[in-house]
């Protein structure tokens, strides 16, 4: 079995002696390959155009969480995405992070720090504020936890609607009932069609009046201008987002210079060199063994 790395040279470096240790293969960049028969593992954020230079390719990985950047595969082609504690409690940190910020009013403070204004805002016990997170995998289980640990009345959202200890869990269906109940959203839903401009005026709408949004999942659930104007009613009061749409989000976009809303360049996670060379070698090892591989995408329903 060898992999076929695409991905920078600094990443590459990291891997290469991860590789060599556990007596794997690996080509780093498409130049490099003297045989293309010979690859059969491919790790990238997105592939080679002309996959089928690669007539024995069985798994290709996302060298992130997300594979939504992802083409249509061959056919017969697995789709892995990258599975590590180390991304999960990342995106955990970032959201505990967003909603502590908006829960204790940082958007205010920071806007009235730039110019020393002095002025205290009321303070809500985290238990009167009712966070609601959309996509309950990994990562929105652990957040959901780590929430409800520290007093908030925490509810989901997922497809399966699959229950989570200590988090009143909402099906499919039951998504404006989720959205009634909520202070706090936080989205970290996949991208895919169903939930692509899924946060519209409408959606928005469906919240409390001045409710807050939190948003590390994909840029295209949100429709920006819906955003503004729901910021403008005050039906949202303040938003964090670690993603959007465009990315990068141009210099001179509204939402920059609004002090209702924070924005991160895409960084609740990213993914440890080791951590992401030891998934790809649990996939190889899987594969060998024709066992299931981790991290495996239902690549129609695109997570
Ligand atoms: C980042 O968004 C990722 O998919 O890893």
């Amino acid at each position: 079995m060898t992999l076929l790395y695409v991905s920078t040279a600094e990443r590459a470096a990291a891997w290469q002696p991860i590789f060599a240790e556990a007596g794997e293969e690996m080509i780093v960049g498409e130049a490099a390959v003297t045989d293309p028969a010979a690859v059969t593992h491919l790790l990238c954020w997105t592939p080679p155009r002309d996959l089928g230079r690669y007539p024995n390719l069985k798994v290709v990985i996302s060298a992130g969480a997300g594979v939504d950047q992802m083409p249509p595969l061959p056919p017969g082609v697995a789709l892995s995405r990258t599975v590590a504690p180390g991304i999960e409690e990342m995106v955990r940190d970032w959201v505990l992070m967003a909603c502590l910020m908006l829960h204790r009013s940082m958007p205010a403070y920071l806007e009235q720090a730039a110019r020393g204004e002095w002025k205290t805002h009321h303070t809500q016990l985290a238990q009167g504020c009712r966070v609601g997170i959309m996509g309950m995998g990994r990562i929105g289980s652990l957040a959901a936890r780590s929430l409800a640990s520290l007093g908030f009345p925490v509810a989901g959202w997922s497809r399966s609607g699959r229950p989570v200890e200590g988090v009143e869990v909402f099906g499919s269906d039951q998504l404006d009932a989720m959205l009634a109940r909520t202070d706090l959203l936080v989205c970290l839903l996949p991208l895919t069609p169903e939930t692509r401009g899924l946060m519209n005026a409408d959606f928005l709408g469906k919240l409390p009046r001045g409710a807050r949004l939190v948003h590390a999942g994909r840029g295209a659930q949100l429709d920006m201008d819906a955003l503004k104007a729901a910021l403008d009613q005050g039906q949202i009061s303040a938003a964090m987002l670690d993603v959007t749409e465009p990315e990068p989000l141009p210099q001179d976009h509204w939402a920059w210079a609004d002090p209702r809303v924070i924005i991160t360049p895409h960084v609740a996670a990213v993914t440890d060199y080791a951590e992401g060379a030891r998934h790809v070698l649990e996939v190889i090892r899987a594969t060998r063994a024709g066992t299931e591989i981790p991290g495996l995408v239902d690549q129609a329903k695109g997570y």
